[in-house]
């Protein structure tokens, strides 16, 4: 077999994790071929829960397992990492919105980033998981710089899936029909997903489902707010959904997204769409194997798309300008 790939999640005693590592270990993220060195970082008083975790992996067996290491240094556990999930970060509960942990989770990508900075492998790929996602991504990729913003990205995927999913249901298709999805903007209440451009079983989605209201007063708000939905029935945040979102994110990145068809990724705007340089917004995205990806161009955006994707950009903006304010970034 091949020299392991070091994949270093963050978090990893947490609810995401527990649901997450168990997949990596088996080969869902990087192939079955693929041996992986598990790097798991967390904060020291969640150790000992992270060392159960451990012996759980260690009892699977799992065949591309090669190494765990486990510790609460970023600068050690980023050692030669190739993939960095940065999961780890305090949910909001009740009543908040993403946009209030700024304060609380930005102080931990700008950490994060300098030991990604200094010690990851040259070939590292980092994805947000830990909210707010898109911001703290910036945060992360603003103190790595002698790392490329190309490989930088904040989770948008877990909305891109529910946006699939509440679609195949209104119109009676499988998943699997459902094609040329896009989330725009932040992953907050604020997010675009769009339908305009969506495609099932090859026809535009927003004439198959034919109920301008629907998508403006159902489809929308329920996918922008679905993380509040289930954090009130079930008491914590969304953990293995945003688990499988995070390995569908970083597959299609690392292995190539499916051809002839795109995703939702945040990524540094190169000024696409008119969305601002600079800030960390989801885009419609493809992705080729080896991990590089291109925002998807030429797409006409009506005045409704204009609006929305305008407002959600907004706040990233707002967002950017409070983490400057807090002296997260330069
Ligand atoms: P959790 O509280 O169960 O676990 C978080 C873990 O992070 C804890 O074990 C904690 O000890 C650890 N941690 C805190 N600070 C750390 C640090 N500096 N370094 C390493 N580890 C640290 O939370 P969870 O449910 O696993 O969620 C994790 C994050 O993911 C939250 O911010 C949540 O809001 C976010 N989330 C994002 C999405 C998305 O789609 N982007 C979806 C769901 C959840
Ligand atoms: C989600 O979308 O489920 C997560 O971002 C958790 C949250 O705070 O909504």
């Amino acid at each position: 077999m091949s020299t392991p790939v070091k994949v270093a999640v963050t978090g990893a005693a947490g609810q995401i994790g527990y649901s997450l590592l168990f997949r990596i270990a088996s080969g869902e993220l990087l192939g079955k071929d693929t041996p992986v060195e598990l790097r798991l970082l967390e904060i020291a008083p969640a150790l000992k829960t992270l060392e159960g975790v451990v012996m759980e992996l260690d009892d699977c067996a799992f065949p591309t397992l090669a190494k765990v290491e486990i510790g609460d240094d970023p600068n050690v556990i980023f050692d030669g990492a190739s993939v960095a999930l940065l999961v780890g970060a305090r949910p909001r509960s009740k009543g908040m919105e993403r946009g209030d942990l700024l304060e609380a989770n930005g102080a931990i990508f700008t950490a994060q980033g300098k030991a990604l900075n200094d010690h990851a492998a040259d070939d590292i790929r980092v994805t947000v998981t830990g909210n707010p996602a898109n911001t703290n991504a910036l945060i992360a990729m603003s103190n790595a710089p002698d790392i490329g913003s190309e490989r930088f990205s904040a989770l948008t995927r877990l909305d891109h899936n529910r946006a699939v999913a509440q679609l195949a249901a209104k119109v009676g298709a499988p998943v699997s029909e459902v094609t040329h999805m896009t989330i725009w903007g932040n992953h907050s209440a604020t997010q675009y997903p769009d339908l305009f451009h969506a495609r099932v079983g090859g026809r535009n989605a927003a004439e198959a489902v034919g109920d301008q209201a629907w998508i403006e007063d159902t489809f929308i708000p329920t996918v922008a707010k679905r993380g509040a939905a289930i954090i009130e029935a079930r008491g914590s945040s969304s953990a293995a959904s945003a688990a499988s979102a995070t390995i569908d994110h970083t597959r299609d990145w690392l292995r190539g997204s499916a051809q002839g068809d795109w995703v939702s990724m945040a990524v540094r705007s190169d000024g696409s769409y008119g969305v601002a340089e600079g800030l960390m917004s989801s885009f419609p995205v493809t992705t080729t194997a080896g991990g590089g990806h291109e925002i998807v161009q030429g797409l006409e955006i009506d005045d409704f798309s204009r609006g929305k994707i305008d407002a959600s950009v907004a706040e990233l903006s707002d967002e950017r300008d409070a983490v400057t304010q807090l002296g997260l970034i330069g």
